[in-house]
C-alpha cells in the first residue's frame, strides 16, 4: 500500500484516535487471566492488538468482540495451545505473553513477522531464565521463535538493565504465576500501564521509591486477578502524529479528544511546548487509573530543543515524528540517549535519518539519535517506510504535509497495527 500526499496549506479540526495500543493489550491479557468478566471499551482495533485476542483464544480464553467493545471471560489458567502462537508484529505481545506463559507454565512457542523475527529476546530471555523459566530463542540476541517448555518458576529481584516497560511487564507478569515475590528495580521510569492496570484488577503491587528516584515493584506468587471494566484511554503515540502535524505552521490546530496522558507517557507534550508550540490541556480526568484529557496543539514558530536523558523513555515512539517536526525548528535539535530506536519495529535512527533526507532534511545520524538541523524547505519526494513499521510510514506522511510538491509513501500498510484510521483521520483535519 502506497500513501499519496500532497502539501497542506492549512491544518484544524477536533477528533478523537483509537484507543491505546499498549493498554488495550494489557487490558484483554489481564482479563484472560482474572476471574469473572472484563469489559473494554475503546479497544484499539488494529492488527497488534487483534493479535493479543488471538492469542488468547487459542489459549482458551472466551473472547468477544463488537467492534471496539470487547468482553473477556478469564479463565486463570490457560490451556496448552494446538500451534506456536504468532504475535505479528508485536513486540509487547511476545514478550507480556512470554512472561504469562512462564508464569503459568505452559509449552509453546512463540512466532512473529520479519520484523518481529528481527527484534532482541533475550531481554526478556535473562531474567524469566533467572526464574528458572525454560525459554530459548535463536542466536546471540535470542530473536524469535521463542520456545517455551513449562515448568515452575520461581521469584526474583532484578534491576532492568534498560527502561523497557516490556521487560518489567514480563517479569511482573510472570511473576504472578512464580513462588515467592518478585521485584522489579527501576532506574529510570518507563511507562506503567501494568502497575496501574493491575491494580484496577485487585492485585496493587507493592511499589517502594528508593534513592535517586529508583522505584521497586513487588508482586507475589499466586495473587489473583479479578475481572473489571477498561475504558481505554486514546492513544497519545497515535495522536502524536496529528500534534506534530499542527504544531509544523503557527496558527494550525489541532484538538484531541480523550487522550491518556499517563505522565510516564507523556513526554511528546513536553517538547512539543519546549519547541515554541502551544499545548492546552482541558477538561483533565482520570479513567480507570489512568489520566485522560482533551489536548490542543496549536503552532507556532519553532525552536530547536535537546532530548536526552530521562524523558526518552516517556517519548520513545514518538522520536520519529519529533525528528520530522525539528526539520521545520530553527536551529539544532539534538535527539540522544535513545539507543532503543535501533531495535524497534526497524531500526528507526537510520531509516527515518535516510528517508527525511529524501525529502531535503539535514539531518545526522548517531548511534543513540539524530542532530536535526532547520528549518528547511522539504521538498515532495518517493520515500519508503520499511514493510514491518507503522511509526515510520505515518512520520512520512506528516512531513510530506510541508513538502514543495506530492510525495508518495511507500510500503505503508504497517499502519494497520496501530492506527488502521490513520490517514482518513489526517485528511479530516487537512485543508489543501
Ligand atoms: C510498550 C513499551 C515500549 C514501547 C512500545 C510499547 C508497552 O517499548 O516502545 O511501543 O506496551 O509496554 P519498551 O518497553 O521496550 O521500551
Amino acid at each position: 500500500m502506497k500513501l499519496e500526499i500532497s502539501p497542506a496549506t492549512s491544518i484544524k479540526g477536533t477528533l478523537t484516535v483509537p484507543g491505546d495500543k499498549s493498554i488495550s493489550h494489557r487490558a484483554a491479557i489481564f482479563g484472560a487471566l482474572a476471574s469473572g468478566e472484563t469489559r473494554i471499551t475503546n479497544f484499539l482495533c488494529a492488527d497488534d492488538t487483534l493479535c493479543t485476542l488471538d492469542i488468547l483464544r487459542q489459549l482458551g480464553a472466551d473472547v468477544i468482540r463488537d467492534g471496539a467493545n470487547v468482553v473477556v471471560k478469564g479463565i486463570e489458567h490457560f490451556q496448552t495451545p494446538d500451534k506456536p502462537l504468532y504475535c505479528g508484529n508485536s513486540g509487547t505481545v511476545m514478550r507480556l505473553m512470554a512472561g504469562v506463559l512462564a508464569g503459568q507454565g505452559i509449552d509453546c512457542t512463540l512466532t512473529g513477522d520479519e520484523s518481529l523475527s528481527r527484534r532482541p529476546m533475550m531481554r526478556i530471555v535473562v531474567p524469566l531464565s533467572m526464574m528458572r523459566a525454560r525459554i530459548i530463542g535463536d542466536g546471540e540476541k535470542a530473536t524469535p521463535p521463542l520456545r517455551l517448555q513449562g515448568c515452575p518458576i520461581h521469584g526474583i529481584g532484578y534491576p532492568l538493565p534498560i527502561p523497557s516497560a516490556q521487560v518489567k511487564s514480563a517479569i511482573l507478569l510472570a511473576g504472578l504465576g512464580a513462588s515467592g515475590q518478585t521485584t522489579v528495580i527501576e532506574n529510570v521510569p518507563s511507562r506503567d500501564h501494568t502497575e496501574r492496570m493491575l491494580e484496577g484488577f485487585g492485585c496493587k503491587p507493592e511499589i517502594k521509591v528508593l534513592s535517586r528516584g529508583r522505584k521497586a515493584i513487588t508482586v507475589t506468587g499466586g495473587s489473583k486477578l479479578r475481572g473489571t471494566n477498561v475504558d481505554v484511554p486514546g492513544d497519545i503515540s497515535s495522536a502524536a502524529f496529528l500534534f506534530a502535524a499542527a504544531a509544523l505552521r503557527p496558527g494550525w490546530q489541532v484538538t484531541v479528544q480523550n487522550v491518556g496522558i499517563n505522565p510516564t507517557r507523556d513526554g511528546v507534550l513536553e517538547v512539543l511546548e519546549a519547541m515554541g508550540a502551544k499545548v492546552l490541556l482541558d477538561n483533565q480526568r482520570t479513567s480507570g487509573g489512568e489520566l485522560v484529557a482533551d489536548v490542543t496543539i496549536t503552532g507556532a514558530p519553532l525552536r530547536g530543543v535537546e532530548i536526552g536523558g530521562t524523558v526518552i523513555p516517556r517519548l520513545i515512539d514518538e522520536l520519529p515524528v519529533l525528528a520530522a517536526l525539528a526539520t521545520q525548528a530553527e536551529g539544532e535539535t539534538v535527539i540522544r540517549d535513545a539507543h532503543e530506536l535501533r531495535v524497534k519495529e526497524s531500526d528507526r535512527i537510520e531509516i527515518i535519518s535516510r528517508e527525511l533526507r529524501k525529502m531535503g532534511a539535514n539531518i545526522e545520524e548517531r548511534e543513540d539519535g539524530m542532530i536535526v538541523r532547520g528549518p528547511v524547505q522539504l521538498r515532495g519526494a518517493a520515500v519508503a517506510s520499511p514493510p514491518g513499521d507503522h511509526r515510520i510510514a505515518m512520520t512520512l506522511a506528516v512531513a510530506a504535509l510541508v513538502a514543495e510538491g506530492d510525495s508518495i509513501v511507500e510500503n505503508a500498510q504497517a499502519i494497520q497495527s496501530s492506527f488502521p484510521e490513520f490517514m482518513g483521520t489526517l485528511n479530516s483535519i487537512v485543508q489543501r
